[in-house]
């Protein structure tokens, strides 16, 4: 009897295995389901709430006004109509100078490859006296740039300026820097030295863009630099005690040896020579960009964290063609691209001056003042 029962159950273990299994499995199986529902609500809900983010960002650009000749903008009014047409776009609505991304950025080659074929291309013999109709947009911001006319010719003058004091090295070592500094424009100059003073460069290896006379390589040196490698479109003379720490290169040589260059140098510097670039006054090609240019040439020759002092006109953003650009809250966020904004330096004070909105604008319309700037390379 006994026995009997037990046979009797023992049929039924098989069948109660496989019930065990179903159940498990379905046990998984419905867990399963409710994972994945709520993975996909939870993907749904990152999607809502991106969108909530970039409606809400556009929100904040229409509140966020910089300065213009048209009087204020808002800043989404900038990024849907200068911004995005030069491929950049706002990531931060940062004053005085919105912080930007670019969509997508050319490689260093295609830089420099893009730069040596419109250097290559034939120019006109004068400068030409206004800007070429189908450029007008770009060239002008597309109408957020304030424009005049101011023509020079530095190609053909006879006064055109050439390389002085480039044997005078070491009389110049022991100029006081209001010497030095005044080789440029009034005090304006003293602003490359007094940045190079807050941002020492001891022991560093730099590049100077633009150079007919050695003031500012030799206010990097008495601030420590190293090195120094002029690239300028004449041949220059340098002392012979000085052949250990400068030395000069075309500027064709230079672009067509980037790759020796690329991410080498801690420091580079540009002193009233970028605003120029494009605009054809010294012969050079015309190039709406050609400033912005310049400025993605010297991000690739810099190492990371290596710092660019650049000199240039500040004010509303302005351009007297053919003289140059001024350069204000538009401008300035492309030109920064792919920078840090350290400080900003006057001919007047050894410390950094705040540039906030209000000094920015605080000339009227092509009104303008030239400081330095000192960008740390991202
Ligand atoms: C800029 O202004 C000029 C003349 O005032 C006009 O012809 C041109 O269409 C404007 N460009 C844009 C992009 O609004």
């Amino acid at each position: 009897m006994i026995n009997g029962v037990y046979r009797k159950s023992a049929r039924f273990y098989p069948f109660l295995l496989v019930l065990g299994i179903c159940f498990i499995i379905t046990t998984l199986y419905i867990q399963n389901q409710k994972a994945s529902g709520y993975l996909s609500k939870v993907s749904s809900r990152n999607r809502v709430v991106e969108e909530q983010d970039s409606v809400q960002r556009r929100e904040n650009l229409k509140k966020v006004l910089a300065k213009t000749h048209k009087g204020l903008v808002s800043l989404n009014e900038l990024n849907e109509n200068v911004y995005k047409k030069f491929g950049y776009e706002i990531i931060s609505p940062t004053l005085p100078v919105p912080t930007l991304k670019m969509i997508k950025e050319p490689k260093c080659g295609e830089v420099f490859s893009e730069w040596q074929k419109i250097s290559e291309q034939p120019q006109p013999e004068y400068p030409p006296k206004g800007i070429p109709a189908e450029r007008k947009d770009e060239f002008l911001l597309y109408n957020y740039t304030a424009v005049n006319e101011w023509y020079i010719n530095d190609k053909n003058s006879e006064k055109g300026e050439k390389p002085r004091l480039w044997d005078k090295l070491s009389e110049m070592v022991t100029w006081p820097k209001e010497k030095l500094g005044g080789l440029a424009y009034g005090t304006d100059g003293v602003s490359i030295y007094n940045a190079m003073k807050f941002h020492r460069l001891d022991g560093k290896s730099g590049v100077v863009i633009g150079s007919m006379k050695p003031w500012v390589e030799i206010s990097a040196l008495l601030n420590g630099a190293a090195k120094v490698l002029t690239v300028e479109y004449n041949e220059l003379k340098i002392q012979d005690e000085f052949r250990d720490r400068m030395s000069s290169i075309l500027p064709i040589n230079f672009v067509k040896n980037w790759k020796i260059y690329a991410g080498t140098f801690d420091f580079a510097v540009s002193f009233s020579s970028i605003e120029h670039s494009g605009l054809g006054r010294y012969g050079d090609p015309i190039d709406p960009i050609g400033d912005i240019r310049e400025m993605l040439k010297i991000k690739c020759i810099l190492k990371k964290g290596g710092l660019l002092f650049l000199g240039f006109p500040l004010g509303t953003d302005a351009i007297q063609y053919n003289a140059h650009r001024i350069y204000g809250s538009v401008r300035l966020a492309m030109m920064f691209y792919g920078f840090e904004w350290l400080g900003t330096f006057s001919g007047d004070t050894e410390q950094p001056n705040d540039l906030t909105s209000e000094r920015l604008h605080s000339k009227p319309i092509f009104g303008f003042f030239q400081n330095t700037v000192v960008l740390r390379r991202l």
